[in-house]
């Protein structure tokens, strides 16, 4: 399986994909790193792997739809099988989602479908909750919309700021990542209409 993943910042999830390609964990190579942001600090972890990297800057184009032309374009000359966002903070164009509808993963930092949209962290404690996490779901055109595929919860404990919490749903995160990205290279995983199914006859 061909993976090419979009970032705009740390790259902590991309690198545990990465990871997890090296170890062979997960039977695909990442063709290519793209990001919208020419300092995102995940572009030198795909260097330090050996990956090919690419920057489109959003500030070199006057319209969403220009950029996600020529971002597609891009995508396209790396022959994926599947995209991964992995902290790609761009709203996408619905020529751009239908186009790999299917095909294309985001993680987002709660527990769908609560707080799509920035700032989740902050939202949870505000609200009292005292179980938050994250959620790996197929992109469709609702922005954090799509078919949950795999979430995991961690505790919200009361000292806790958002960025202790942001810590804590880390950790998790790169460990669900890898494992929706395994299954799709596994062939068994698919979104159906307005879900998502895991084959388990697929072992
Ligand atoms: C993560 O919190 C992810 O859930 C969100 O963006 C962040 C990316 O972090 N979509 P990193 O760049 O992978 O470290």
């Amino acid at each position: 399986t061909r993976l090419v993943v979009l970032i705009s910042g740390g790259g902590s999830n991309l690198q545990a994909i990465i990871d997890a390609c090296e170890s062979g964990e997960i039977n695909a190579q990442i063709a290519a790193v793209i990001s919208n942001k020419a300092d995102a600090y995940g572009l030198e972890r795909a260097k330090q792997a050996g990956i090919a990297t690419q920057v489109l800057s959003h500030k070199d184009f006057d319209s969403r739809e220009a950029y996600d032309t020529q971002l597609m374009s891009i995508i396209d000359s790396f022959i994926p099988n599947l995209v991964v966002l992995a902290g790609f903070m761009r709203i996408l164009t619905p020529n751009l989602v239908q186009k790999y509808i299917g095909k294309m993963l985001n993680i987002h930092p709660s527990l769908l479908p609560k707080y799509q949209g920035l700032n989740t962290h902050q939202r949870a404690i505000d609200a009292n909750d005292d179980v938050h996490g994250v959620s790996v779901h197929f992109v469709t055109e609702e922005l954090d919309g799509g078919p949950v595929i795999l979430q995991a919860k961690v505790p919200v404990l009361k000292d806790d700021t958002a960025d202790t919490l942001a810590k804590r749903v880390h950790e998790q995160e790169h460990i669900i990542y890898p494992l929706v990205v395994k299954w799709f290279s596994e062939h068994r995983l698919t979104m159906e209409a307005d879900y998502a199914v895991l084959d388990e006859t697929k072992l």
